[in-house]
């Protein structure tokens, strides 16, 4: 794909674009062209770092701040990416957390319901509010970032996290089956250890450690390798892709 023009004339919408895989999914399809929507929570100058970056390869975008773990910060960014006037092409829902590292015992239906608004609801009415432009045009692209946690429960701590990950797979074949008709591409990746602030958040040196020794490749990944596999699955070359979850861990999980 050319560099510049692959995405020439698209709008993007990737959430949790100031840091990790959602800062490198945002420069890659804004140095391939697209207008991106880079939205972020509390790090702005992560976000601005990626506009720059976007501006540096001749492209271009706009920042959206909202909080995604309740439902009046997905109204704002809803209300926001419509005051933009733009029709979104490429939804990439990327925001995502585990918040708190809990277990089962001691989770509150507050913490339980910020996790899962965070992981699942926002990118469910996100989407909502983007798709009926997608269908009037009969085209675009929805990319959910899940997890490997999905497929295995995730590690002590994440059971929200993994719960609302597993849901946001199944979502996206849910939406793939009824959209595919209208030209709507869906898919989902699914990230094994990629190393972002997320680990320097809630992992200790030692589990990463062990991770990368379980990994058949033998090290953990880096967010470029998930946001060009995001790139990839809106592209012309992967017209044939729909409903899957594509697992991107170096191997450590074959499923
Ligand atoms: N790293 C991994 O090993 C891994 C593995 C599987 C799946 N994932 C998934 O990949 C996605 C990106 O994570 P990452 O690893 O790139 O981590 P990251 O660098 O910590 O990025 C997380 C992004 O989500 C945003 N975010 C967090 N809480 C938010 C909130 N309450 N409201 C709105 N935005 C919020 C952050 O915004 P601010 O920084 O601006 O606050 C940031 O832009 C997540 O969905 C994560 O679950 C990661």
């Amino acid at each position: 794909m050319n560099e510049q023009t692959g995405f020439q004339g698209m709008t993007a919408l990737v959430t949790g674009a100031s840091s990790g895989i959602g800062a490198e999914t945002a420069y890659g399809l804004g140095s391939r062209g697209a207008f991106v929507l880079i939205h972020y929570h509390h790090h702005q100058d992560g976000a601005d770092e990626v506009l720059q970056r976007i501006r540096d390869a001749s492209g271009d975008g706009l920042l959206l701040q909202a909080d995604l773990n309740r439902m009046e910060g997905v109204h704002g960014l809803i209300e926001q990416v419509r005051k933009t006037g733009r029709a979104i092409d490429i939804l990439v829902n990327n925001a995502g957390s585990l918040i708190k590292r809990t277990r089962f015992l001691e989770f509150t239906e507050d913490l339980w319901n910020q996790v899962l608004t965070l992981n699942l609801t926002s990118a469910v009415f996100i989407t909502q509010a983007v798709l009926p432009q997608m269908v009037e045009r009969k085209k675009g692209f929805v990319v959910n970032i899940s997890s490997v946690a999905a497929r295995f429960g995730g590690g002590l701590g994440a059971l929200a996290y993994s719960t609302a990950k597993g849901a946001l797979s199944t979502f996206t074949k849910a939406l793939a089956r009824e959209f595919a008709p209208y030209g709507i591409r869906t898919n989902a990746v699914s990230p094994g250890t990629i190393d972002t602030n997320y680990h320097r958040n809630f992992s200790k040196p030692e589990a990463l450690e062990a991770c990368a020794a379980a990994t058949p490749m033998g090290r953990i990944g880096k967010p470029e390798e998930i946001a060009d596999v995001v790139v990839f699955l809106c592209s012309e070359g992967a017209r044939f892709i729909q409903g899957q979850v594509v697992e991107v861990n170096g191997g450590f999980l074959m499923v």
